[in-house]
């Protein structure tokens, strides 16, 4: 995937990004998992929840998602009339690739009393087969607005799944998907360190497993680590999530001090996303000087995955009642 760089040399690709924005008329959305060179030159950086409401309110013609791919699907599913291009169409996710649609459905058909609220981290195909989607951020909210006596399916996120179960104190029947970049962080090496740092406080995000979101003295969504940091009292902070993060927190709060939490081996760099790491500088040059990859959705396949979407913005900004939900499932 690195071969294109070879016909780049004399190429100013920081340049020349900057005129294909322009003569483009495109957007660059980065997640908080990209590489800081990605991250500096977005015009806008976000968690899920919040590049979903960028893709979906921007008058650019040309969204360039540097994220995974199944965000580039959601802004062209929220975004059908744009061109959404994605630097390298093997960004996947391992939450994703745990769900097969097939079986998804199955298992859906073998609970028809249950509703499906499905983590954004998933296929088009599982978006269309499910009823309500939710983010990191929006999560909670939304499972408050379902009545109690509505049984549920969650996927694909276990440990999602497991933490809100702890918290809101509510049964769900969990699919058993896991993020490979959280399941890494060790207990054994945080409480290690933890005592290397008396008093610093663990910021966790709930796709960790319980045995690290147990420690965690703040659990949230990447945004909503990002405003710990901001805001907590101390001044140093263990960060169990993808340490590509710390760059926005060492840009807010310079004079703070962040520690990626360990794996295994005691190296905080194994949690680095291996597929967020896909997307280059070099790859997004190409993706606006070529347009492409491109995202392309069937339309049938686009319409069924934005209802559950839709209900999704809907349910995170407050605007549908218990009642409306009711009706709309
Ligand atoms: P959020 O940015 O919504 O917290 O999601 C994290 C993530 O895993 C993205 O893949
Ligand atoms: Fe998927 Fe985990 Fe990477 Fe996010 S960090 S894209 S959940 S593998």
């Amino acid at each position: 995937m690195n071969a294109p760089t070879a016909s780049l040399a004399g190429v100013d690709i920081r340049a020349e990004i900057e005129r294909l924005r322009k003569e483009r008329n495109a957007i660059i959305l980065a997640h908080y998992y990209q590489r800081p060179e990605i991250q500096d030159l977005a015009d806008y950086v976000g968690d899920s929840l919040e590049l979903s409401r960028k893709a979906q309110e921007t008058d650019a013609d040309v969204i360039a998602f540097c994220g995974v791919r199944f965000m580039a699907e959601t802004a062209k599913i929220l975004s059908p009339d744009k061109t959404v291009i994605l630097p390298d169409m093997d960004a996947g996710c391992s939450l994703e690739d745990s769900c097969p649609p097939d079986q998804f459905k199955a298992f859906r058909e073998a609970h028809p009393d249950h509703i499906a609220l499905t983590y954004i981290n998933c296929s088009t195909e599982v978006k269309a087969l499910s009823d309500i989607i939710v983010t990191s951020s929006s999560a909670e909210k939304i499972l408050s607005q379902i009545p109690l006596s509505q049984k549920i399916i969650f996927g694909p996120d276990k440990h999602l799944g497991g933490y809100l179960q702890r918290k809101l104190g509510r049964e769900m029947l969990l699919w058993p998907g896991v993020c490979i970049v959280h399941e890494a962080f060790s207990e054994t090496e945080l409480i290690k360190l933890k005592a290397q740092h008396p008093g610093a406080p663990v910021a966790a995000h709930p796709e960790c497993p319980a045995h690290i979101v147990d420690h965690a003295d703040y659990v949230g969504s990447t945004s909503g680590i990002l405003n710990y940091a901001k805001t907590m009292e101390g001044d140093t902070l263990i960060v169990a999530t993808e340490p590509h993060i710390i760059h926005q927190m060492e840009l807010a709060v310079p004079h703070k001090t962040f520690i990626g939490a360990p794996g295994a081996d005691g190296n905080c760099n194994c949690n680095i996303c291996p597929y967020m790491a896909l997307n280059t500088l070099e790859k997004l040059y190409i993706a606006l000087r070529d347009l492409k990859p491109q995202v392309h959705i069937e339309e049938g396949l686009r319409l069924q995955a934005k209802k559950s979407l839709d209900r999704m913005l809907e349910m995170a900004s407050g605007t549908v009642g218990q009642g409306d939900l009711g009706a709309r499932l």
